[in-house]
């Protein structure tokens, strides 16, 4: 009788075979079914089948697997005990280094995830301003996919309201593409009063155009009396120390930041002045969960706060992005591929030019195949050393090949 493969038993028992949806294999049998352990910039396969990886747990490995500073803080804490019914130093340590780093930040607050974070900060904002819509601008976390036309995950849109929402719940809340201004100002007309807060996550293929438009949204909303919330949970800890505030040089009133924050830990935190964060006060609304707090991913968030202070880490996931994926869009054109890398070198994006040719499935595959794997929004982490990406190079020069032979 032939075993089960990992990917037939998890869908026996789990929807989608996956907990998260887009780390569920659709490019099999050349996509790994599994992945059993991670180190440095690479992981393994249940086969021993190793890969250069640039999907990096989908954003939060961003010094790379098992880095040695945040691992003995996990042990060292470990050894103390994991979580308590009290607050904890730990807890009051990483939100000063927060609110020394980030621009808006002047308290902080710990959750799980950045879903669960945003979700935060709409409810307070909804108390702040006494308003009930929100605009919501890219993909914030399933927990706040409720508009009609909104994100359902990061690349698939909704085209009525969300299924499992409440239509009434669902007229609160408004997708608004990125950059579209006049889409926004249109809003702000039709809600005249009502918008308590507008969510804004980058947007990866055009994330430049940010220069101009966190400017206008952070005027815009300081007109309308609406609150402003950066989504940095991809954009954190990955374009700048002091994220993209400090790169598009808006300040936000509230901020969320999740991923990439512990190197892999499960934390996000949302943060903003004393004055909004006073909404959750006593007398204001109430967010609270039993996990915030935990100290092992608080004791992952301090090392990987003190190593971005003291080397740079922001610099080699630009140098090291620029170099990797600049060279892959000249092989692209040397090989005649309709692939391209947009966005910014820190989490670009692949867009295919003919998307009635399906390059970019097949050259994942390849890669795949090839022992490197990729996401359609690739990570460069801190582990990626300079051997790395020429060897990742060297690979999908074969991948780039073989699909230009194949199409
Ligand atoms: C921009 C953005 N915001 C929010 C989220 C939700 O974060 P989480 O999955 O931790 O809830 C994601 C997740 O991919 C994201 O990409």
């Amino acid at each position: 009788m032939n075993e089960s493969s990992w990917h037939e038993r998890l869908s026996q028992v789990m929807p989608w075979g996956s907990s998260t949806c887009s780390k569920a294999p659709s490019l099999l049998p050349e996509e790994p079914e599994v992945i059993v352990r991670g180190d440095g910039c690479r992981v393994w396969d249940a086969n021993g089948k190793g890969y250069i990886d640039y999907r990096n747990g989908l954003g939060p490995v961003a010094l790379g697997y098992r880095y040695p500073a945040v691992d003995e803080a996990i042990r060292d804490q470990l050894d103390r005990g994991i979580i308590f019914g009290h607050p904890g130093p730990l807890e009051c340590d990483v939100a000063e280094m927060l609110c020394d780093l980030i621009p808006c930040a002047e308290q902080a607050r710990f959750l799980k995830t950045g879903g669960e974070a945003l979700a935060a900060c709409i409810r307070i904002a909804r108390f702040a301003t006494g308003r009930e819509h929100i605009v919501q601008i890219g993909y914030n976390g399933w927990l706040n996919s409720l508009a009609s036309g909104a994100n359902l995950l990061p690349s698939v849109t909704s085209s009525s309201g969300p299924p499992g929402v409440p239509v009434g719940l669902s007229a609160l809340h408004h997708a608004c593409a990125w950059n579209d201004l006049d889409g926004l100002k249109r809003l702000f007309a039709r809600f005249d009063g009502q918008i308590a807060a507008v969510l804004v996550a980058a947007d990866y293929q055009d994330m430049e155009q940010g220069h101009t438009f966190y400017p206008e949204l952070r005027r815009l909303t300081r007109a309308q009396g609406s609150l402003l919330v950066f989504d940095e949970v991809v954009t954190g800890f990955r374009l700048a120390v002091g994220v993209a505030q400090a790169y598009f040089g808006v300040t936000p009133d509230l901020a969320v930041f999740g991923k990439a924050l512990a190197n892999g830990m499960p934390l996000s935190a949302y943060l903003g002045s004393k004055d909004v964060m006073d909404a959750c006060n006593r007398k204001g609304v109430v967010i609270s969960s039993t996990f915030g707090g935990e100290t092992l991913s608080l004791a992952a968030a301090k090392a990987v706060i003190k190593t971005y202070r003291e080397q740079d880490v922001i610099g080699h996931l630009w140098r090291q992005g620029q170099k990797l994926w600049s060279a892959l869009d000249r092989l692209f054109q040397d090989t005649g591929l309709p692939l391209k890398l947009r966005g910014l070198a820190p989490c670009p994006v692949f867009c295919e030019e003919q998307p009635d040719r399906p390059a970019l499935a097949l050259f994942m595959r390849k890669a795949f195949a090839h022992g490197v794997s990729l996401y359609r929004v690739p990570y460069v982490t801190f582990s990626h050393q300079d051997a790395d990406i020429d060897e990742t190079l060297a690979k999908l020069e074969l991948a780039c090949r073989e699909v230009r032979d194949a199409l």
